[in-house]
């Protein structure tokens, strides 16, 4: 995807002034104070300047509290708090509230409400209970978001604007059906042409009249995928004609103000590329289950893909937690110090925007369990302790905002290939792409490369070193922007299941992986899941080394590629497994097979070398490293190095040429010891 250089500009303006206004990195988080009373606010306001919290996110879930039944609004409340952050000199992120149609709407017409793949009809009384194509859904949205551009506009805390909340579901009922048809109608000249992509030949689906496409609502048994394929773009497209909608109302009010709406981690509904093209910037909600040792690796993921979305435009944490959430059956609570670590990795992977859901704790409601940065106890606590404690520190580091990191590796990460890879009725319907994709992030994460994330339509030609896992949707020309890659000089590293359709999701024939078959100097006549979870063969290198490969093989010919590694076991003993294409002036690797990570880490040590690809700083495990370089919001050219360690122990890295630590104050070089969590931000630009 990319972004026309105007709009990068444009948006890059808008997101300087913002930063500017609320002298440098923004801290703060949801607030809604339309479940407090008035006193409650007022000690809000005071305990925000204390924290350093100087943007606040108004207004996502209160639609009924604004138009309280059809037509009568109030808008005194929302007058008040703005006029009162205002005063406190804290900032606004003004949300559309259209996650959340009111009772008396949905009562008026029951059909907003979404309906399930299976016909039935999601219940009131949670949120983003819309099916997005129904007109008055629309109608009522925009009405609202044309006011509120109107009244608040030239208010004077306004600091950007924030459409809707996490747009999502699906819908399958009647709007959403019309709405289908019509897309496809705008996608296919005819009828016929549907029914060729659709390969309605095949289980006698032909259609004759287009009254008969619907939704691919609950079949009786499985259902056509390239239909499938097509819903799931148009879910993604319908949500975000929407958001355009709305923006576009917002815009006219507020032509210098950054406009976007908040995206999801491993979120499948939405097409990412296409959404943050149409923003000023890509703003995420990061919950890390803290369970989870690793949670930091898959949050890293997320972090340079919202990097990436924009071209390493600065981008936004829009919400996180400080300690426990409340969806999962337990809900452990950050430990002491994470919250700030994880605060740091953010910013070290290029967010300018530390906020969280949300400011104070609700008693009541779904969400009571939910921390936030006042918790049920008040301010008394930990966790407002330590929320103080990075608000000041981040007034210390307001000149980083708008430097950014630069990659020489790529991987792709594309919502076709998703969408297509798991609609089931394939040689192995367990594939999680998120997965395969952490795969490859993970060796290079623990290194500390720093990896920009492409899709299918990206400009490829900063990177000396790309990796496509499981990339299995390309269209034609996706496959020769990847092959002309290699053959000007490139380095591409392709996984099992890529290049396997078509963008109509049917089947490349003649052998796999049909689209890369040239670049990769290799075909594939039999793909050979591996069945059971701890099935292994024997995998032999050409110097006598051995491995192993788990879950995927398949029955692989080396035309004018080298073999890398063989099967020495199992039914392909003696076939390729892994080979390596010399291509134009550039090479193609191909892992046939899911190979042991010992040996996958070899494979990639070798490519990064011959791509000529450097770690940020060699350092122990669970400690990372990047950096962020270039003009900062006021103009001025800097170059941090941060070091963040993930580990429950004290780690020393070497910061040779040394340089400021903008925490401490205090001049580094050379051996410098980081405690538990611990973060050092060195400014390698100071004087
Ligand atoms: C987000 C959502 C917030 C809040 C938060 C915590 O997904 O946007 O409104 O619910 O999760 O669960």
């Amino acid at each position: 995807m990319t972004i026309h250089p105007d709009d990068l500009q444009a948006a890059e303006a808008r997101l300087r002034r913002l930063h500017q206004r609320i002298g440098g990195t923004a801290y703060g988080g949801d607030y809604n104070p339309e479940q407090w009373p008035r006193e409650v606010w007022h000690e809000d306001a005071k305990l925000m300047q204390q924290a350093g919290v100087n943007l606040v996110t108004l207004a996502v879930f209160s639609w009924s509290r604004l138009e309280t039944s059809d037509g009568v609004f109030d808008f005194g409340w929302l007058d008040e708090v703005m006029d009162l952050m205002h005063g406190h000199g804290i900032g606004v992120d003004l949300a559309t509230p259209d996650a959340v149609p009111p009772a008396w709407l949905v009562e008026q017409h029951p059909d907003i409400m979404p309906e399930r793949a299976d016909g039935s009809i999601f219940g009131f009384g949670s949120r983003q209970h819309f099916d997005v194509s129904h007109p008055v859904y629309r109608a009522k949205s925009l009405a609202l978001a044309e006011m509120m551009g109107e009244r608040y506009s030239s208010h004077p805390a306004l600091r950007m604007w924030h459409i809707g909340n996490e747009y999502g579901p699906a819908s399958y009922g009647p709007w959403a059906e019309k709405a289908f048809r019509a897309w496809l109608q705008r996608k296919y000249a005819s009828l016929e042409e549907l029914n060729e992509a659709w390969s309605t030949a095949v289980w006698g689906q032909l259609y004759s009249d287009w009254t008969q496409v619907r939704v691919p609502a609950q079949p009786r048994t499985w259902s056509n995928p390239s239909r499938r394929l097509d819903f799931h773009r148009f879910t993604s497209d319908s949500m975000l004609e929407h958001f355009k909608a709305e923006r576009d109302v917002i815009r006219r009010h507020s032509p210098d103000l950054p406009i976007l709406t908040n995206f999801m981690r491993f979120y499948k509904t939405n097409d990412y590329w296409a959404w943050a093209a149409e923003e000023d910037a890509a703003a995420l909600d990061i919950y890390p289950d803290p369970r989870e040792e690793d949670a930091h690796i898959a949050a890293a993921l997320n972090f340079d893909l919202m990097r990436s979305l924009r071209h390493g435009q600065p981008w936004m944490v829009m919400e996180q937690a400080t300690g426990a959430v409340s969806q999962w059956s337990v809900n452990v609570s950050k430990l002491p110090g994470k919250m700030r670590l994880g605060s740091y990795q953010a910013i070290a992977q290029g967010a300018d925007s530390i906020l969280f859901f949300q400011w104070r704790q609700a008693k009541g409601g779904t969400e009571r369990y939910h921390s936030a940065m006042v918790n049920h106890a008040g301010p008394n606590t930990r966790i407002f302790r330590e929320v103080c404690g990075l608000g000041q520190e981040l007034k210390a580091i307001g000149d980083l905002t708008g430097t950014r990191s630069t990659a020489k590796v790529a991987i792709v990460f594309d919502w076709d290939c998703w969408w297509a890879l798991e609609l089931g009725n394939s040689p192995r319907s367990d594939l999680n792409y998120a997965q395969e994709v952490l795969r490859f992030y993970r060796p290079l994460f623990d290194a500390n490369i720093t990896v920009d994330f492409v899709n299918a339509n990206s400009d490829l030609s900063g990177y000396t070193l790309v990796i496509m896992p499981a990339s299995y949707l390309l269209t034609d020309a996706a496959a020769s922007r990847f092959e002309n890659y290699v053959a000007g000089g490139g380095r591409l590293v392709v996984s099992y299941l890529s290049g396997i359709v078509d963008q109509d999701n049917t089947i490349r024939l003649g052998g796999y992986p049909g689209a890369l078959r040239n670049v990769l100097g290799a075909w594939s006549e039999e793909m050979h899941p591996l069945a059971g979870d701890g099935e292994q063969v024997k995998l032999s290198m050409p110097d006598g080394g051995t491995s192993s490969a788990s879950y995927w093989t398949e029955h692989l010919h080396a035309e004018t590629a080298e073999v890398l590694a063989s099967y020495s076991s199992g039914r392909l003993a003696g076939s390729p497994a892994v080979t390596r294409n010399s291509f134009g002036r550039g090479t193609a690797l191909y892992l046939s097979a899911r190979v042991d990570d010992g040996l996958l880490n070899q494979f990639l040590d070798d490519e990064l070398l011959a791509a000529g690809v450097e770690p940020e700083l060699k350092a122990p495990t669970g400690v990372q490293v990047r950096r962020r370089t270039g003009a900062n919001a006021d103009g001025i050219a800097k170059s941090f190095l941060m070091v963040l360690n993930h580990n429950d122990a004290p780690s020393s890295v070497d910061v040779l040429d040394g340089g400021t630590d903008r925490i401490s104050g205090r001049a580094v070089k050379g051996s410098v010891e980081l405690p538990a969590n611990g973060v050092l931000i060195l400014d390698e630009t100071a004087e």
